[in-house]
């Protein structure tokens, strides 16, 4: 596992981080145990992954709870999450997310979080958050409740960042959570060079939604962009597209033909898909999110693997520069 440092908050963090939401909530939400799900955060653990997020909604923090039993509490960074609504007007007051904040704890079981950030804030709810939310977060962070604040993004609805475009200016944030892939690679422009100027710490998520991890629908959003104009059929094959990501190996940033997943080949589109956010200047933490501790280990090996080879990731950014309407969901 490679280690880097989260922006301004100086924690040395894994590069993946374990994701407890997503659609699978570490498997509680295809029904699976608790002990399963510790399961895969312990093998995450294992593996080398320090980082573990979390949110009310979730209910994966009992998880993360379980984790500390056999896991030194300074030996982890824990991020957990609470909204404060999602079309306005704000659903609580600051006396109640403060209280919030306290049912967090006791959910976790520690007597501090390492990141409390807003959930999914909407970019009309900035100022609200600002006058009313950010006081509070401050104050827990003053008490020593939580070591960092930051915010996430609602990225399956607001495809340009327009929250963190408004968020941005007030500098309040040492973390953001963001959506980044191979469809919606906007925030290279709209996002990333402010919060490297703030030296801001980032988690990266979206890096595999349904369209990019399920082939058929793949094909299809692939189709539906070039119908629309966005893609130039020219540049990929509809019927395969991404061919020429796992093709035969190809020279790239370190030996050839190193394997799979080495620094030519690519195990297939999820591998490629990851290795692309981990690259992205900016990006700090590479989320993975599932159910399965198969999965979990090829992902945590692509976010870890070479980088692509430049030519691939040049071709990744031709192809969807003009797509910033998707999420990949
Ligand atoms: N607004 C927000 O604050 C917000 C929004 C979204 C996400 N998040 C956070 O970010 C994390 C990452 O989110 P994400 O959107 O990137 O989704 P994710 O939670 O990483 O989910 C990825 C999905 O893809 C599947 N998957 C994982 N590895 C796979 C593989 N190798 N092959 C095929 N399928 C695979 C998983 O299903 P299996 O169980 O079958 O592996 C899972 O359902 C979340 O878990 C959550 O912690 C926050």
């Amino acid at each position: 596992m490679h280690y880097t440092t989260l922006g301004r908050t100086n924690l040395n963090v894994s590069i993946a981080g374990l994701g407890g939401g997503g659609h699978s909530r570490l498997g509680l939400r295809l029904g699976r145990s608790l002990d399963d799900a510790l399961t895969v955060a312990k093998a995450a653990f294992d593996q080398g992954v320090n980082v573990f997020d979390t949110a009310q909604s979730y209910g994966t923090e009992p998880v993360i709870a379980k984790l500390l039993d056999t896991v030194p509490r300074d030996q982890i960074v824990i991020s957990t999450k609470a909204g404060i609504g999602w079309t306005g007007p704000i659903n609580c007051t600051a006396d109640e997310y403060a209280r919030t904040i306290d049912d967090r704890l006791t959910q976790l079981n520690t007597d501090y979080i390492d990141i409390m950030y807003i959930h999914g804030l909407h970019p009309d709810l900035v100022d609200d958050a600002m006058q009313t939310i950010v006081p509070v977060m401050q104050k827990a962070r003053d008490a020593g409740k939580v070591r960092f604040i930051g915010v996430t993004e609602m990225f399956e609805h607001d495809f340009k960042h327009q929250m963190l475009q408004r968020v941005l200016p007030h500098d309040c944030f040492d973390v953001v959570m963001l959506g980044f892939n191979i469809l919606n690679q906007t925030a290279r422009q709209t996002v990333l060079p402010m919060i490297q100027k703030q030296n801001v710490g980032t988690m990266c998520m979206f890096a595999i939604r349904q369209a990019l991890s399920d082939q058929a629908r793949f094909k299809q959003t692939i189709k539906q962009l070039i119908d629309e104009g966005r893609i130039d059929p020219a540049m990929i094959n509809a019927n395969n597209p991404l061919d020429f990501l796992i093709q035969t190996p190809m020279s790239g940033n370190g030996s050839e033909g190193e394997g799979t997943s080495g620094a030519g080949g690519h195990a297939d589109i999820v591998d490629a898909c990851y290795r692309f956010c981990r690259d992205e200047p900016g990006m700090d933490i590479v989320l993975t999110g599932t159910s399965n501790t198969a999965h979990l280990a090829a992902n945590l090996q692509s976010i870890n693997a070479p980088a692509l080879p430049r030519e691939h990731r040049q071709r990744l950014i031709d192809i969807f520069q003009k797509v910033d309407h998707l999420s990949g969901d």
